[in-house]
């Protein structure tokens, strides 16, 4: 069965939590590729290589760093993305990973505008800035004014860019999670694939 499910949104709208559930559900295999451009962003910190030979030289080791979660990661991901040739380099491997046999879920920034532009189901999962912010620093804990300028300053980042700029596709369904529970949320992104499902 060829069937994607293309989930996108910015930081911390839910997208992991509602991508993970979704393909548990389903039985779809599931990429988070923000922690392609997180593992990219720390790679090159850490050696002060430059972003482009890290994105091309990527290992599974590198993907399995403990520290791809934090916010300087967050953040180092963020910088790396606006280059196009790091998202060039991230390309082929995001749309084998599409192709796969019994379906897969991918969430990111531009899975239903570039990646995936033919996915059967688009997801935009978004939530009000505050929201997110608040849902980031219970994860992390530190100042929740800065946890929200993080958040700002990575919109801001991710939705200019030139190239593959966050933005729902034109025909994405949005989900807004602002006042929603995450069994809600789970649950209005799996009425939406299970409407679409073959068969
Ligand atoms: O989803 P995340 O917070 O782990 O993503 C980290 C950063 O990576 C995000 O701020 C922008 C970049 N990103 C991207 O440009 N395209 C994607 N498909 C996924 C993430």
């Amino acid at each position: 069965m060829q069937f994607t499910v293309a989930i996108d949104g910015p930081a911390a709208a839910g997208k992991g939590t509602i991508s993970r559930a979704v393909a548990d559900r389903f039985g779809l295999a599931h990429l988070d590729t923000g922690a392609l451009y997180r593992a990219v962003g720390v790679k090159a910190a850490a050696t002060g290589s430059d972003p482009v030979a890290a994105a091309l030289s990527l290992t599974p080791e590198d993907l399995a760093r403990a520290d791809l979660r934090t916010l300087e990661a967050g953040q180092a991901a963020s910088k790396v993305a606006v280059i196009p040739e790091v998202r060039q380099a991230l390309l082929d491997y995001q749309r084998d990973f599409a192709r796969r046999a019994g379906g897969a879920v991918l969430d990111g920034r531009d899975i239903g505008t570039v990646i995936c532009p033919e996915a059967e189901v688009k997801l935009f999962v978004t939530a009000s800035a505050e929201v997110r912010a608040h849902r980031r620093w219970l994860e992390v804990g530190g100042d929740a004014a800065q946890v929200l300028a993080e958040v700002r300053a990575r919109d801001e980042r991710d939705m200019t860019r030139a190239d593959a700029p966050l933005k729902p596709a034109a025909n994405a369904v949005q989900i807004d999670t602002s006042t929603m529970s995450i069994e809600e949320a789970v649950a209005a992104a799996c009425a939406e694939v299970a409407a679409r499902l073959p068969g």
